[in-house]
């Protein structure tokens, strides 16, 4: 069952109502009084509307009054969350059993509907409302605290009364926090879409909601008839393409994507340890930001860059900006019909296969084999997704769906991959350690 524990009110107390007056807020003030611990009603309300968004409960008016010491505020709140969860509407239920069913038995299905089902299947309006927040930049105009709905919207540069509507919407998930007189402050869901937040997810929300994602979205149904992607048929033009038309998506994109690569850059170089290569054949590198980074500590490397014409084309100038330019040969193209240069120690391909589909990341592979010829110490070095088998939750079974009606690629299990390099001519050397994204490197056979 969940519990409402004395460190989480700790932590919220400590976050919304500051210190006390004396002393530390532990086990031993469990029962002294708010008031002589030094906090008012209005710092008790604030973390009680905390407590609301955080575990969705629908607190009475007046029950502020009922809960004077840290231990009533425990009690109070661990009652109201186990009668929740007798009225079937808590998230305590098992959802898988033994025998894969559903097991409903402590709920009433028809207020799992309601709250769950309906949920999830009103997501994509969701979604939008989350993405008219984040571009209003609500999250960053109460970033320092709570504040009237009229000073909200005139900061953020809209209608008071409608936006009033639209964060209502949000903080009923939990997304934002209504606090006394129609004030509103962030909640940790609502952190997530601050402008300074590095862990914050708004290049996302902000890609999700795109023509260029959403179009293609509309005719799902046409992906998973047909097996086929949407992009052409819903925007008229290939991906690249529609990028190159519009520079503006195109400038978004390019962000988007570096905001991806250049999060963990440090962690991935030391998993590869290009070291043992004297040369490196980057295949779908985008803009060459990765491949500068490790010719940059590698002085002795040279290296080979592939993408799309568009893409790379903003490549020169990045690589001479960290001053490895003249050791990189660069070539536009589309990599499904490349004639992948020979000779290379080592092939990169980081992110680039989920694109494709198995027949077209089969024959890439095929022509990478081919041109490493007899060199048995060559190198595949496949950085992707490694999707968690069964139901456990991975953001990468989401980015599948994409693949899907995007590119018409999908992202692969650890069998799926291995499958697919055997097909190729390859095998993979050593155990990967298998994250969401992983690092599979691979040999010639
Ligand atoms: C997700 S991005 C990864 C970029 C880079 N490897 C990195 O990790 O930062 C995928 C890249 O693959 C390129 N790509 C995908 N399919 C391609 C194809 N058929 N030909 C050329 N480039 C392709 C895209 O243009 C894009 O730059």
């Amino acid at each position: 069952m969940q519990e409402f524990t004395l460190e989480e009110l700790v932590e919220l107390i400590e976050a919304h109502a500051g210190e006390p007056d004396e002393g530390e807020l532990d086990v031993s003030v469990v029962d002294v009084l708010f008031q002589e611990l030094g906090y008012d009603s209005v710092q008790l309300l604030e973390v009680v509307s905390q407590i609301k968004a955080r575990y969705g409960l629908d607190l009475a008016e007046g029950i502020l009054a009922e809960m004077r010491t840290p231990r009533q505020v425990l009690d109070t709140i661990n009652e109201l969350l186990r009668s929740r969860q007798h009225d079937g509407m808590g998230n305590g239920m098992t959802v898988h059993t033994s025998s894969g069913a559903f097991d409903l038995s402590h709920n009433d299905a028809s207020s799992l509907h309601a709250q769950q089902l309906l949920l999830l299947a009103c997501g994509g309006r969701l979604a939008r409302v989350v993405y008219t927040l984040a571009e209003l930049g609500v999250a960053d105009v109460v970033a320092d605290g709570p504040l009237d709905i009229d000073t909200i919207a005139e900061k953020a540069g809209a209608d008071a009364v409608s936006l009033y509507r639209v964060l209502r919407c949000a903080a009923s998930v939990g997304i934002f926090v209504e606090g006394p007189t129609r004030t509103f402050g962030l909640t940790p869901l609502a952190e997530g879409l601050r402008s300074d937040n590095p862990n914050g997810v708004l290049p996302l929300v902000r890609y999700n909601n795109i023509e260029l994602t959403h179009r293609p979205f509309d005719e799902i149904l046409h992906s998973v008839r047909t097996g086929e992607p949407s992009f052409e048929r819903t925007l008229g033009v290939s991906f690249p393409d529609y990028l190159s038309a519009n520079p503006e998506v195109g400038r978004f994109f390019d962000q988007f994507m570096s905001f991806w690569s250049r999060q963990f850059v440090e962690e991935e170089l030391e998993q590869y340890r290009f070291e043992r290569f004297t040369s490196l054949a980057d295949l779908g590198g985008g803009d060459g930001f990765f491949l500068a980074q490790v010719l940059k500590r590698h002085p002795e490397m040279s290296a080979y860059l592939y993408d799309y014409p568009s893409v790379v084309a903003k490549a020169g100038p990045l690589l001479e900006e960290f001053g490895v330019r003249e050791r990189v040969e660069i070539e536009g193209g589309d990599l499904t019909r490349a004639d992948v240069p020979a000779g290379y120690d080592a092939y990169l391909l980081k992110a680039v296969l989920h694109w494709q589909n198995d027949e077209q990341a089969e024959g890439i592979l095929k022509e990478i084999r081919r041109k490493m010829g007899d060199n048995a110490a060559a190198r595949l070095l496949v950085f992707d997704s490694v999707l968690d088998p069964g139901n456990a939750w991975d953001h990468g079974k989401f980015l599948d769906v994409d693949m899907l009606v995007l590119f018409g690629g999908r992202e692969r299990t650890f069998d799926d991959w291995t499958a697919l390099l055997r097909r190729s001519g390859f095998e993979l050397v050593g155990q990967p350690n298998v994250f969401h994204w992983t690092l599979l490197e691979a040999k010639p056979v």
